[in-house]
C-alpha cells in the first residue's frame, strides 16, 4: 500500500508520523512546495522509526508528483490555517487555488486513488477535489466530522469523569459555526447520553465543540493540527485496512437526507472502496432545521467557488 500526505506543514506532517507509526501502509510519500520540508520531515519521521519500532518507509518530495505515482490513498492538506479573526470561509480563494493544482496532479499519477481532503473550508474544498478529478463521489472525502466528534467526545468525558473510549457520538453537517452534533446519538458505554447529564451541561458542550477549532486558534494563533492529523490518518487506516468502520465524513449528497448537489458530513461505512454506505438518520424537526442552515451556508461558499472557476 502507498500513502500521499499533500503539505507537510503541521496537520500534514502529524499524519504522515500517525501513519507510519501505526504502520497503515509500507510506502508513505510526504509532498510541499516548500524546498527541502517534506525530505527533512520525512527523514525524522524515518529516522524514529528504529525507536518506535515501526518499518513504514516515509519519502520526502518537493513538489515531485511522480514519487507519489500510484498512490491507493491520497491526504490534501496542503493550504493556509486560520490565524485569529478569520473563518474557514475566508481562506477559500487562496486555497481553492491550491487545492486545485494538488488534484490536478494527484489524478495524473494516481488515477485510481482514495482523495481525503483536510484543507479548509473543508466542505468547499471536498467539492473542488471533486470536480477537479472527476472521480466518483465515493472516493473524494472529507475530515472534519471525525475531528469534531473527537473534540465532543473529549469534553463529555472530562466532564462525566469517564473514558473518552467509552464515548460514542455522530455529527451532521458541514465543518464550522453550522455542524450539527447529535446529543440523540450520544452514548455512553451503551447508555444514552442525556440519562447522565443535565441539559444546560450537555448544551454547553455542543456549542463548545461547535467552537472548538476557534478555541484552538485563539490559543496558538494557527490552527489545531494532534487531532486533525489523527483523525485523517484513522480514515486512511479505515481505507487501506477494510474496517468498515462507521464515522462522520464529508461527501457529495445526491438525494440523501433530502439533500442534493451539497458537499457535507454524514455518516458513512469506510472501507477498501471508499466510502461504501452512507447511512440516513431518522432526523427529528430541529435536526432537520439545523442540517438546512449547515447546508445553506456551504452551498453559499461552494457558489463563490463556482464563480471563481
Ligand atoms: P500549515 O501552514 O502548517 O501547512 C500547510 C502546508 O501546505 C505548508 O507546508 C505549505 O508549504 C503547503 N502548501 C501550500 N501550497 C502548496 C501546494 N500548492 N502544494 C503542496 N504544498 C503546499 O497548515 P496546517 O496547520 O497543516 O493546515 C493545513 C490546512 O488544513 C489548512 O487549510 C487548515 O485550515 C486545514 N485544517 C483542516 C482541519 C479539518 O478538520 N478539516 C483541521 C485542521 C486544519
Ligand atoms: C479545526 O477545526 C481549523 O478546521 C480546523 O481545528
Amino acid at each position: 500500500m502507498k500513502i500521499t500526505v499533500v503539505g507537510a506543514g503541521n496537520v500534514g506532517a502529524t499524519c504522515a508520523d500517525v501513519l507510519a507509526y501505526r504502520e497503515v501502509a509500507n510506502e508513505i510519500v510526504l509532498l510541499d512546495i516548500k524546498e527541502g520540508v517534506a525530505e527533512g520531515k520525512a527523514l525524522d519521521i524515518w529516522q524514529k522509526a528504529p525507536i518506535d519500532l515501526y518499518d513504514s518507509r516515509t519519502i520526502g518530495s518537493t513538489n515531485d508528483y511522480s514519487k507519489t505515482a500510484n498512490s491507493d490513498v491520497v491526504v490534501i492538506t496542503s493550504g493556509l490555517p486560520r490565524k485569529p479573526g478569520m473563518t474557514r470561509d475566508d481562506l477559500i480563494a487562496t486555497n481553492a487555488n491550491i487545492v486545485k493544482s494538488v488534484t490536478e496532479q494527484i489524478a495524473q499519477y494516481s488515477p485510481n486513488a482514495i482523495l481525503i481532503v483536510v484543507s479548509n473550508p473543508l466542505d468547499v474544498m471536498t467539492y473542488v477535489a471533486s470536480v477537479t478529478s472527476k472521480f466518483p463521489r465515493t472516493k473524494v472525502l472529507g475530515m472534519a466530522g471525525i475531528l469534531d466528534t473527537a473534540r465532543y467526545r473529549a469534553f463529555l468525558a472530562e466532564a462525566l469523569n469517564i473514558s473518552p473510549k467509552d464515548i460514542q457520538a455522530m455529527l451532521l453537517g458541514g465543518h464550522g459555526d453550522t455542524m450539527v452534533p447529535l446529543p440523540r446519538y450520544t452514548t455512553v458505554g451503551g447508555i444514552p447520553v442525556t440519562e447522565l447529564i443535565e441539559k444546560d451541561k450537555l448544551d454547553a458542550i455542543v456549542n463548545r465543540t461547535i467552537n472548538g477549532g476557534g478555541e484552538l486558534v485563539k490559543l496558538m494563533g494557527t490552527s489545531a493540527w494532534y487531532a486533525p492529523g489523527s483523525a485523517a490518518a484513522q480514515m486512511v487506516e479505515a481505507i487501506v485496512k477494510d474496517q468498515k468502520r462507521i464515522f462522520p465524513v464529508c461527501i457529495g449528497l445526491e438525494g440523501e437526507y433530502g439533500i442534493k448537489d451539497c458537499y457535507l458530513g454524514v455518516p458513512v461505512v469506510l472501507g477498501k472502496n471508499g466510502v461504501e454506505r452512507i447511512i440516513e438518520l431518522q432526523l427529528n424537526a430541529d435536526e432537520k432545521a439545523l442540517l438546512e442552515t449547515s447546508r445553506q451556508k456551504v452551498k453559499e461558499v461552494m457558489e463563490v467557488f463556482d464563480k471563481m472557476a
